[in-house]
């Protein structure tokens, strides 16, 4: 493999890596906006420009692919030289509105500039004014503080309908959306973690706290079998972004954001990182880039509205109740011989683990629930929209239509149906027939005569544990923790047996 030199140190890298990820490898960040590895590299920012020896001039590090011994300096005074230049042209039609960006704190011309940048503004002539436009339903385009990078012109050229281009020519160049032509891909989303900057915001989670006030974790999209790697991030308890995470790794641990001491979460305080590595940045980069929309905003239909308090349906009427209540109502469960445990396709394998064993020490029946099932794509999404069948395939035995049948037929006299994100239309909480019934879920339904006890369902970004996606098991992380969880749940019923 050829070796790397670059800044001083030495690093063996793949025959054929692109210089800014070998470069990472060698914990040495090449400040970019055009480069992504998604896509094909146009070299038109040139921030990116090192001086490799034996070349006359720097060059732009993504055009490089390492395919022999190099030698590369990334801090040649020529070098930062250009870079101030790019930075103070960028500069110049710039609103400098960071204090009402939603990417401050995560903008690479906002940081960039603040390493390499000019300290002062030489140019007083006329700003050009570009506005703000829609592109999509929950994507806007502020084109003032936009880059001109073409990455969200090349991905959507890419993966929908090539709804941004740019339009005229050099100084005057401006990004120019064709609304109309808005195909409504299911990948659209990707372009607002590609924007280097706050140009494409979105719209969902515009007036979330800032990038350095929330607490992240690095897990598994829960939404189909696939188990996409995401970023979820939460503010005081509640989920509100999930993303793709490749911009936050850039930040998290390479040296240009820790010499800086930038105010993002350290890199070790981030849920879920450890299962990275430390020096996996091929694998980073070649693996899970992008997220579906359904996966970037589809989680908000599971999480509001949302119950979260326990709850007893008594004479028509919901109660809420605390734990310790909540504890001696589901001791009725023991008292009951005919018994019945359904399962969401959404639970870990460690819960499913545990309410098998309860079933066994209670002899109850335990069946999954089916999941959701709907067209997919050849992209990223799958047919079954939920993370864990084959989870449940494994563990209790797949769906049992028996058993479904014995709920709907009153075969059971107590039921415990944790139904999260499950096919409904084949069981629900309406045509099970018990005369004790316990719902774990993020809804509660209503009364309508039944007698249930309520227990709030833990969302996925909210429990640790595994799931089989499409057969591999994966580790999902918690970006908050709310109790009692399932586990505990079932534990509890085990310990009154
Ligand atoms: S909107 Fe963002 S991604 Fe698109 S060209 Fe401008 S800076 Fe680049
Ligand atoms: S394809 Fe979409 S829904 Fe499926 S895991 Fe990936 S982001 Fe989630
Ligand atoms: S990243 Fe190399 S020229 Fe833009």
């Amino acid at each position: 493999m050829p070796i790397l030199k670059i800044d001083g140190k030495e690093v063996e890298v793949e025959k054929g890596t692109n210089l800014v990820l070998a470069a990472l490898k060698a914990g040495v960040y090449i400040p970019h906006y055009c480069y992504h590895p998604l896509l094909p590299v146009v070299a038109q920012c040139r921030m990116c420009l090192v001086k490799i020896e034996g070349t006359p001039k720097p060059t732009p590090a993504c055009t490089v692919y390492v395919d022999k011994d190099m030698s590369v300096d990334t801090q040649n005074e020529q070098v930062k030289k250009l870079r101030n230049t790019v930075l103070e042209l960028l500069l110049q039609h710039h609103p400098v509105d960071c204090p009402v960006c939603p990417r401050s704190g995560e903008c690479d011309l906002q940081n960039f500039t603040y390493i390499w940048g000019p300290e002062q503004k030489r140019y007083d002539g006329v700003r050009r004014l570009k506005g703000w436009s829609r592109v999509s339903e929950k994507i806007l385009l502020f084109k003032e503080r936009c880059v001109l990078c073409t990455r969200c012109v090349r991905f959507l050229e890419k993966y929908s309908n090539s709804e941004i281009q740019v339009t005229r020519r050099a100084f005057a160049s401006d990004l120019m959306i064709f609304p109309e032509k808005f195909a409504g891909s299911n990948y659209s989303g990707n372009i607002i973690d590609l924007c280097p900057v706050g140009a494409l915001v979105d719209e969902v989670s515009n007036f979330m706290p800032r990038a350095w006030r929330v607490k992240k974790a690095l897990t598994r999209c829960a939404l189909c079998e696939r188990g996409c790697r995401i970023i979820v991030e939460s503010w005081k308890g509640e989920i509100v972004r999930v993303k793709t995470f490749d911009n936050m790794l850039d930040k998290a641990e390479n040296h240009l954001y820790s010499k800086v001491e930038l105010v993002q979460p350290a890199y070790e305080e981030i849920e879920g990182i450890e299962e990275i590595g430390e020096h996996s940045y091929e694998k980073l980069y070649s693996e899970d880039l992008m997220i579906c929309d359904i996966g970037r905003w589809g989680w908000r239909e599971f999480f509001y509205p949302r119950d979260t308090k326990i709850m007893v349906a008594e004479n028509g009427e919901k109660k809420e109740i605390d734990w310790e209540s909540c504890k001696k109502i589901l001791k009725v469960f023991a008292e009951h011989e005919k018994k019945a445990i359904f399962i969401t396709p959404f639970a870990t394998n460690e819960e499913m683990r545990v309410f098998s064993e309860l079933a066994e020490k209670s002899n109850s029946k335990i069946s999954l629930l089916p999941p959701i099932i709907k067209q997919g794509d050849k992209i990223l999404l799958k047919d079954t929209r939920a993370p864990n069948l084959k989870g449940g395939e494994k563990i209790i035995g797949g769906v049992k239509q028996e058993v479904i049948d014995g709920a709907k037929n009153g075969e059971f006299s107590a039921v415990l149906f944790y139904g999260l994100g499950a096919d409904k239309t084949k069981l629900n909480t309406e045509n099970i027939k018990a005369k004790f019934l316990i719902i774990i879920d993020n809804k509660a339904p209503e009364p309508n005569g039944n007698q249930f006890i309520f227990i709030p369902a833990t969302l996925p970004y909210e429990k640790r544990g595994t799931y089989e996606f499409e057969g591999n098991s994966k580790r999902i992380y918690p970006v908050v923790e709310r109790r009692p969880n399932e586990t505990e749940i079932a534990k509890f019923l085990i310990s009154i047996l």
